[in-house]
């Protein structure tokens, strides 16, 4: 097992690939705090975690509540002694609403896909700092790149409301990537790493709610590899981050994509 007696916190765990993180570290040997908006859900994955037998607890959380997430970060770091691993993940993906386009919107998909990275890094990192160690890892997008979301805008109708979309969530990852490089600067020096994992598209109901049929099966011919990506695709490079034999990395991207290459 690679994670034995580590402890991590995971946002956004109740579902999609956040819910595969925690599920794939507890089976490495974690203790996993599940933090999610969806807490009915979150509670069904300690479940799941718990009939393993492994370790897990859910917390109801905001990453958007400063005051929330430093509650829960004490709660974890007295019941466990320390933090190890934090996977930035919960972002508006699913709950993207593909209605609304106006800017008040783009502030709120801000406000969730940046500043809660931000809320939640600053909760847990203090307890990193003491202990002299610890492994951030952001889950940024290849959205993050402009060439991207053109690309993808040309299977959905070409419409403002899409394009002002592709917009937010596109400099929402970019700032997550701007971040993990800025934070990398600031915490090297206490021995806390951060890094960014650039998931390419992964077979999620979010992504499947939102992508046209046409764009998946492209996606699949384009992938070097042949295939697109479920979400347990990306639990590999997260535990790799998370342990010991990523110790001398920091402040990197780490792509995994099925070898997508859309520029
Ligand atoms: N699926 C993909 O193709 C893909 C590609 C690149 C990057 N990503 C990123 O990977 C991550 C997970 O993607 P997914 O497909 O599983 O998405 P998802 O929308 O299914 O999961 C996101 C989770 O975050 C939670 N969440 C949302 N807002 C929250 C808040 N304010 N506080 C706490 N929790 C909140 C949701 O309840 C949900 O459980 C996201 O950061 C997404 O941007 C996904």
């Amino acid at each position: 097992m690679k994670l034995q007696d580590k402890v991590a916190v995971i946002t956004g765990a109740a579902q999609g690939i956040g819910r595969e993180y925690a599920l794939r570290f507890a089976q490495e040997g974690a203790a996993v705090a599940l933090l999610d908006r969806r807490i009915d859900q979150a509670r069904e994955v300690e479940k799941e975690i718990a009939a393993q037998g492994g370790q897990a607890a859910a917390f109801d959380a905001d990453v958007t509540s400063e005051k929330r997430m430093e509650q829960i970060a004490g709660e974890v770091a007295g019941k466990y002694g320390r933090i190890d691993a934090l996977i930035n993940n919960a972002a508006l993906y699913y709950d993207i609403d593909l209605a609304d386009s106006t800017i008040e919107y783009g502030r709120k998909v801000m406000d969730v896909n940046v500043f809660g990275v931000l809320t939640a890094t600053w909760a847990v990192v203090p307890y990193m700092i003491k202990q002299r160690s610890g492994s951030i890892i952001n889950i940024a997008s290849n959205a993050a790149w402009p060439g991207i979301a053109a690309r993808g805008a040309k299977f959905t109708t070409i419409t403002e409301t899409n394009v002002r979309r592709a917009y937010y969530y596109g400099l929402s990852k970019a700032a997550v990537v701007h971040l993990t490089q800025a934070m990398a600067i600031d915490y090297g020096a206490y021995n806390v790493r951060v890094n960014a994992l650039v998931p390419g598209v992964v077979l999620t109901e979010a992504t499947l709610k939102s992508l046209p049929e046409e764009f998946i099966g492209v996606l699949r011919n384009q992938a070097l590899l042949g295939r697109t990506m479920e979400p347990r695709d990306m639990t590999g490079a997260a535990v790799f981050l998370a342990s010991d034999d990523s110790a001398l990395m920091t402040s990197q991207l780490l792509v995994v994509d099925a070898g997508r290459k859309l520029w």
